[in-house]
């Protein structure tokens, strides 16, 4: 079968050519189609950079305008579809919900699903980005036992999604616009970062030919996955347990150190991020301002700031260049905004979808997709012969 590479985990074999978005880990360098994250974050709305992703340029304000509307008129969900909700136990994680409910839509437009077909990629991609947020607010509804809200499309999407969540049928819903801000911004952060886990993910499923609801549905369970999307929710958890058992960071290190099974410093290291990684600076500076004004959790925070510090100044830390990831202070954030952890990898994964969008469709488009076939390196028994049972 001639030579086979083998390279577990992927960890320097490019699986495609793409002109979305560039990393360079030991610069701490994250740019979408050439513009610097630094730069995007806090100015770009979350649906220009969705444009600025899919489509490859910065929008006119009129195609803005336009992008916007278009994306506004499918906000709600098929009645039917609702009814999935119903089905799922009342303490059922958000993030299978969701998945669940996009390979879903599979079913509800089965008239768009040719992925050659650029019209119906077209129609996909506006019900995709208009209909996981709507997705997403009813799997918090139904976990906390209350009606669902129909979406309001005088709304933004980030103010729509707050509403639907946090809002309650037939009474006014005043959005604040700071916390919808930081919001936009935090989805504008996670919005692409080329080939991880998830977008992989999508990529390999879609190479099959397979539809966008469908390869961004395997998607969201591949960034369910605690190394992944996941590790946002572990942060949290991990800050708690630390906090339950009194506080002690140096021990909680220790037990790190020595890779306790299951034991490890969750929002910390990353595949490509060598020096530091430039989301989680700019989420560290928001998370100061945005637990000022929302009264978060100061203890918390507290403990992930000396956590930080004990794992930067120690030489297991260094010598394997961890440092914080996007995860390690979004989720205090999240918890400020009144989302309970269980719905952190949800806000993680209506950030990431414009990626996987923008991701598929370029896969799609490129002649030199091939479908997706690893090889392997086999290491089980060479030929033998059959026994017979009465044998054996
Ligand atoms: N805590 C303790 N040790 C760690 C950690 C950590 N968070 N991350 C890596 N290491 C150690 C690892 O044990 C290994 O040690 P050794 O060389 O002695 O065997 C060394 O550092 C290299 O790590 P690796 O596991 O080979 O690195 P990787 O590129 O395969 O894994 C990672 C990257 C992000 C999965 C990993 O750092 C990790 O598990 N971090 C915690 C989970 C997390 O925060 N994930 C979010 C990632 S960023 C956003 C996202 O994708 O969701």
């Amino acid at each position: 079968t001639g030579h086979v590479a083998l390279d577990i985990g992927f960890v320097n074999t490019a699986s495609c050519t793409s002109a979305i978005t560039y990393i360079d880990g030991d610069a701490g360098v994250l740019r979408y189609r050439g513009y610097p994250i630094d730069q995007l974050a806090g100015r770009a709305s979350f649906i220009e950079v969705s444009y600025l992703l899919i489509y490859g340029e910065l929008p006119t304000a009129a195609q803005l305008a336009d992008f916007d509307s278009r994306i506004r008129r499918h906000t709600l969900l098929h009645e039917d579809l609702k009814q999935f909700f119903k089905g799922f136990p009342r303490d059922a994680h958000p993030m299978p919900v969701l998945s669940s409910a996009v390979s879903a839509l599979s079913t509800f437009y089965q008239d768009s699903l040719d992925p050659f077909d650029p019209e119906q990629v077209e129609i996909s991609t506006l019900r995709l980005l208009a209909k996981l947020p709507t997705i997403a607010a009813y799997a918090y509804k139904k976990s906390v036992g209350q009606p669902f809200l129909y979406p309001d499309n005088s709304l933004g999407l980030v103010e729509n999604f707050l509403r639907m969540t946090f809002g309650f049928p037939a009474e006014p819903y005043e959005v604040d616009p700071e916390l919808a801000a930081a919001l936009d911004m935090l989805l504008v952060l996670h919005a692409d970062h080329e080939q991880n886990c998830s977008t992989s993910t999508v990529r390999l499923v879609g190479s099959s030919h397979a539809n966008l609801f469908a390869s961004v549905s395997a998607g969201i369970n591949a960034l369910f996955g605690p190394l992944h999307g996941g590790a946002n929710q572990s942060v949290l958890e991990m800050l708690e347990s630390i906090q339950r058992e009194g506080g002690d960071i140096d021990r909680f290190v220790e037990r790190v150190k020595k890779k306790e099974p299951g034991v490890k410093l969750m929002g910390f290291g990353h595949r490509v991020y060598k020096n530091y990684d430039p989301r989680a600076a700019i989420v560290k500076q928001t998370a100061d301002r945005v637990l000022d004004k929302l009264g978060g959790n100061n203890e918390l925070l507290d403990l992930a700031r000396q956590l930080e510090e004990v794992a930067l100044s120690d030489d297991y830390f260094v010598e394997r260049k961890l440092y914080p990831n996007v995860d390690f202070y979004t989720g205090l954030i999240y918890r400020a905004m009144g989302f309970p952890t269980r719905m952190f990898t949800v806000l993680f994964a209506l950030g990431r979808l414009p990626g996987w969008i923008a991701q598929w469709r370029e896969m799609i488009a490129d002649p030199a997709t091939k479908i997706g076939r690893p090889r392997q390196v086999y290491t089980g028994k060479t030929e033998r012969p059959y026994i017979d049972i009465a044998d054996r």
